[in-house]
């Protein structure tokens, strides 16, 4: 595994991060027990990973917990999250708090090392710096949290709108941040900053439901190059990103998606999720290999640096250029 240090929080995190929600919960939603889940967290801490996201809507902190049963519990670095606002119902300090406590519960600890905010869209983020950051900086002091982070929704927030404003605001210590193949925009409207500011970031959507999917890819290029938003050739082929898979270049789509992602500067953790154990070996693999050839990467940065939006849901195509 490889490691680096996660911006100011100075925590020292494996580049492969494990996301315990996403499409697959560790697979819980296809049918795993929860012993199950746990062995393959214990996994994944056994190829070198010790980062490990979860959150109360994952329905996974339990299982996180049954692992950190049988690991020194410094040996990982552990993330969970609170709602903000749901049901048209603005969480209180109170009730953010009672999530952090239960979260804690669940997870067999007495702390968590980055406590985020969850998926807080732009028309949240006033209520969350100025009413919730408050009460997090109290648990902070009292230990419960060693670091407060964001994250953002991008199926929704599609150019980073809630995290620009955040960078300004100096209580948030990490971001987890969507970016992938064809959904670039962090690279101008985020990354030059947290660099800058030691802000510490997670990536997620790096693979999502597309790039596991090539004819979904295949489908939704042919969509954008009908609308005239990516070149037309990309929509004539049912292999569009066939260019990425050649000698030196990446072995698969999958393998390019997480090799472009975690080679992006300003990225310090990638994460993935998977309920299969051949996945996560393969995923490990793929993000220790070394960064796509700059022909790969330049050439995707010009066929598709324009879009946001592509590729983020598994049931929504809802795509936009921010040319
Ligand atoms: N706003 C937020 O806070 C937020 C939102 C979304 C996600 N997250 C976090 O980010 C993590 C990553 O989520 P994500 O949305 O990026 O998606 P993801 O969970 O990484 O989705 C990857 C999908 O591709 C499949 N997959 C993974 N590796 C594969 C491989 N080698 N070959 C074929 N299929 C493969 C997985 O299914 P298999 O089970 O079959 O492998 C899964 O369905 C989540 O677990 C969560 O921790 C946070």
């Amino acid at each position: 595994m490889q490691y680096t240090t996660l911006g100011r929080t100075r925590l020292r995190v494996s580049v492969a991060g494990l996301g315990t929600g996403g499409f697959s919960r560790m697979g819980l939603k296809s049918g795993k027990t929860e012993e199950e889940a746990a062995r393959l967290i214990l996994e994944a801490v056994d190829l070198g990973i010790n980062f490990i996201d979860t959150a109360p809507p994952y329905g996974t902190e339990g299982v996180v917990g049954r692992a950190l049963k049988s690991i020194p519990r410094d040996s990982v670095v552990i993330a969970t999250k609170s709602t903000v606002y749901r049901n048209d119902e603005r969480w209180t300090p109170a009730r953010v708090v009672a999530s952090l406590d239960n979260s804690l519960r669940l997870l067999g600890t007495d702390y968590v090392d980055v406590f985020n905010l969850h998926g807080v869209e732009p028309q949240e983020y006033d209520y969350a710096v100025t009413v919730l950051a408050p009460a997090l900086a109290e648990q902070k002091r009292k230990g419960k949290i060693r670091h407060i982070g964001l994250t953002e929704n991008p199926i929704v927030d599609f150019t980073n709108a809630m995290l620009k404003r955040a960078l300004q605001d100096p209580v948030w210590e990490v971001f987890m941040v969507g970016f992938h193949m064809m959904h670039q925009g962090a690279r101008a409207n985020v990354f030059p900053v947290t660099r800058e500011k030691g802000i510490g970031t997670l990536l997620m959507f790096a693979v999502r439901s597309i790039f596991a999917d090539p004819p979904r890819v295949a489908r939704e290029l042919r969509e954008l190059a009908a609308k005239g938003l990516v070149e037309k050739w990309l929509g004539e082929t049912d292999d569009p990103l066939g260019f990425l898979v050649h000698e030196g270049g990446a072995a698969n789509m999958i393998e390019a998606a997480y090799r472009f992602a975690r080679h992006e500067p300003g990225v310090d953790v990638v994460l993935f999720g998977t309920g299969d154990a051949g996945h996560l070996r393969s995923n490990v693999a793929s993000l220790l290999k070394p960064p796509l050839p700059d022909a790969d990467r330049t050439k995707l940065a010009a066929l598709f640096g324009h879009l946001t939006g592509v590729g983020l849901d598994s049931h929504q195509f809802r795509a936009r250029s921010t040319a």
